[in-house]
C-alpha cells in the first residue's frame, strides 16, 4: 500500500484520511497548518446537501446543480457528485454525526435555487462544527499521523510526478500520493465569511508544481453575512432565508423582487448582485435581514448559533432587523481534476474547495460544499487505494499563464491584496479594474516571498488572486458569479471551462500540452 500524505483537515481532508485508511492504506501522514479543527469547515452552517427526501431524487438535485451552474458546470461530476450523497451522508451517520430529525426522518431544509428541501442539518445552524468533531475524532481514534502547526511549502515533483512535499521548516516528506484538500482562499477579500487559514495554499502549491488548475475566476460571494466591523464576517445561513426571512432595504422594503421573480431564493450570485445594486442605488453600507415575522422562540430554535451571534452585537433577530452584506465565500475554481481526483500530476490528487472537479460551473448550489468534500475525499481514497480510478488521466488541453520576473516586485501586504481583490475581482467588474489588479498582483505575486508562515501564506495569495485576475479579465462576459459591467450578459463564445498552467515552473519537458485533445499521464 502506497505512503499517503493529505494536506489539509476540514471535511475533504480528513474524510480522504479515513476513507483511506477504511480501504488497508495505513502509512498516512495528514499535515495541516493549523490545528487539526481549524479548517473553515466547522464554520459551514446551512448543512450538507443530499436527495434523501420522499419526493426528491439524485436526477432533480443534478438537475438543480446545473441550473445554479449556468451551463458551465461538468455533468459527469454533478452525476457523481448527487448519486454519491446519500451513501456518503450515511457514512457521516456511521461516524456519528447527528443531523437534526423530524417526524422520524431527517430534517431537510430548503435553500436558494433547491427545488425542494433537501439539506440535512445538524444541531440547527452548527453542521460544519459536527462533522469536522466527528472526523477530527476518527483520525484521532484511527491513530492516523497528525502534523500540526506544519506548513507544506512545495511539492515535490521529480520526473513530472509528485514525489512528497517539502516543509517551511526544511525537511522533507516522500510519499507515493499527496493529497490537496487545504480549502479555499476567502483571506483574499477585504470581506469573507472565511477564518483565517483560508489563504489558497493548495491552488498555489499547484500552480507552482505545474498542474492544470480551472474555473479560477469564479469565486462565490454569500450575500448575507453579518454586518459588522470589517475583516472576518460571520455567516447568517442562505437557511435563514430558506426558512422565510425577507431582505430589506433601509426604508423596509423587500426588494429583492425587483432583481429577480425568485426574490430572495434565486441563486446565491443573483441575490448578492441584487443586495450590491440595491446597497449602491441608496448608499448604503448594508441591508436587512427580516427573520421577525417567525413564530415566537422559531429562530434561536432553528438557528442558535447565528442567534447567539445577533444578540453578542446587541441583535435580537426575533425584534429587530439583521445588518447583512455580501463577503466572500467559496472559491469554485481550483486544482482541475477528474472524477476521481486526479491532478495533471500524476501522484497528486486534490479534493474539497481545493479541487476544481466541474461541480460547481459559474455558481455553486447552496450546501453543496461540504458534499463535495465528503464524496470526493472518498473517490481520492478509492483510486489511492487502486480499488478505482486507474489507468490514463485525460485532462483538458490549457492555456499557460505567464509569470515575469520583474525586477521591481515586492511583496505584497495582505492588506493590499485583500483591497486590491475586493475592489477590482470582486462582485461587479469590469476591464479596467481587472487589468489593473492583474498587473498589480503579477508583481506581487512575481516577488519573493519572506521566510515566515504568514508571508508564505500572502505569496500563496498574491498568485492565486493573479491567477484570479488574469482569468477573470479574459472572460469577456458574465456568467453566474463571474459579472462583468463591460459584457453583462452571458456569450455563446464563453460557455467553455478555462484551463491554465503556469508553464515556468512545470518540470522540465512537459511544458503545456498544444492543440489537440489532452494530454495524457499515467497515474
Ligand atoms: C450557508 O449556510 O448559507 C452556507 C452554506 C453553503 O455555503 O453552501
Amino acid at each position: 500500500m502506497p505512503r499517503l500524505i493529505v494536506v489539509g483537515s476540514g471535511i475533504a481532508g480528513l474524510f480522504a484520511a479515513i476513507s483511506a485508511y477504511r480501504r488497508g492504506v495505513r502509512d498516512i501522514v495528514l499535515v495541516t497548518k493549523a490545528a487539526l479543527e481549524d479548517g473553515a469547515t466547522r464554520y459551514a452552517q446551512g448543512g450538507i446537501a443530499a436527495a434523501v427526501g420522499v419526493e426528491d431524487s439524485w436526477e432533480l438535485h443534478a438537475a438543480d446543480t446545473m441550473s445554479a451552474g449556468v451551463e458551465l458546470c461538468d455533468r459527469e461530476a454533478v452525476g457523481v457528485l448527487t448519486r454519491e450523497a446519500a451513501p456518503r451522508v450515511a457514512d457521516l451517520i456511521d461516524l456519528g454525526v447527528r443531523f437534526d430529525r423530524e417526524y422520524g426522518r431527517p430534517a431537510c431544509a430548503r435553500e436558494a435555487a433547491h427545488g425542494v428541501a433537501r439539506v440535512l442539518h445538524a444541531g440547527g445552524d452548527a453542521t460544519g462544527r459536527h462533522i469536522e468533531e466527528a472526523l477530527a475524532g476518527t483520525v484521532r481514534a484511527l491513530g492516523v499521523e497528525v502534523r500540526d502547526a506544519t506548513f507544506v511549502d512545495n511539492l515535490i515533483v521529480e520526473g513530472g510526478a509528485c514525489r512528497g512535499v517539502r516543509l517551511l521548516a526544511g525537511d522533507e516528506l516522500e510519499a507515493d500520493t499527496v493529497v490537496l484538500a487545504a480549502g479555499g482562499a476567502g483571506q483574499l477579500y477585504a470581506s469573507t465569511t472565511n477564518p483565517s487559514v483560508a489563504t489558497g495554499d493548495g491552488v498555489a502549491l499547484a500552480l507552482r508544481a505545474g498542474a492544470i488548475v480551472a474555473d479560477i475566476e469564479f469565486f462565490q460571494f454569500h450575500p448575507t453575512a453579518f454586518a459588522g466591523p470589517v475583516g472576518w464576517h460571520f455567516l447568517v445561513s442562505e437557511a435563514v432565508r430558506g426558512h422565510g426571512a425577507v431582505l430589506r432595504n433601509h426604508g423596509g422594503e423587500a426588494f429583492m423582487a425587483q432583481y429577480d421573480p425568485r426574490a430572495e431564493l434565486a441563486p446565491r450570485d443573483v441575490v448578492a448582485r441584487g443586495i450590491v445594486r440595491e446597497m449602491v442605488r441608496h448608499g448604503l453600507a448594508n441591508v436587512w435581514l427580516d427573520a421577525t415575522g417567525f413564530p415566537h422562540g422559531e429562530f434561536a430554535r432553528r438557528f442558535p448559533t447565528i442567534d447567539a451571534h445577533c444578540r453578542r452585537q446587541g441583535c435580537d433577530p426575533e425584534r429587530a432587523l439583521i445588518p447583512v452584506s455580501p463577503a466572500a465565500h467559496y472559491m469554485m475554481g481550483g486544482v482541475w481534476t477528474d472524477v476521481w481526483g486526479r491532478t495533471s500530476i500524476p501522484g497528486l490528487y486534490a479534493c474539497g474547495e481545493t479541487a476544481a472537479t466541474g461541480v460547481h460551473g459559474a455558481n455553486r448550489l447552496a450546501s453543496n460544499s461540504l458534499l463535495e468534500g465528503l464524496v470526493f475525499g472518498s473517490r481520492v481514497a478509492e483510486a489511492v487505494a487502486g480499488a478505482s480510478g486507474v489507468g490514463v488521466v485525460r485532462h483538458p488541453e490549457p492555456e499557460p499563464l505567464t509569470l515575469g520576473r520583474d525586477s521591481r516586485a515586492v511583496p505584497a501586504a495582505r492588506a493590499s491584496i485583500r483591497a486590491r481583490m475586493w475592489q477590482d475581482v470582486g462582485i461587479l467588474r469590469d476591464g479596467e479594474g481587472l487589468k489593473r489588479a492583474r498587473g498589480t498582483l503579477a508583481r506581487w505575486a512575481a516577488a519573493p516571498p519572506g521566510d515566515e508562515v504568514e508571508a508564505r501564506e500572502t505569496a500563496n495569495l498574491a498568485l492565486v488572486g493573479w491567477a484570479m485576475a488574469e482569468a477573470a479579465w479574459r472572460r469577456q462576459e458574465s456568467r453566474g458569479a463571474h459579472h462583468r459591467l463591460d459584457f453583462p450578459t452571458p456569450r455563446e463564445a464563453w460557455r467553455r471551462r478555462q484551463f491554465f498552467v503556469l508553464p515556468s515552473y512545470e518540470p522540465p519537458a512537459t511544458v503545456f500540452c498544444g492543440a489537440g485533445s489532452g494530454r495524457q499521464v499515467e497515474s
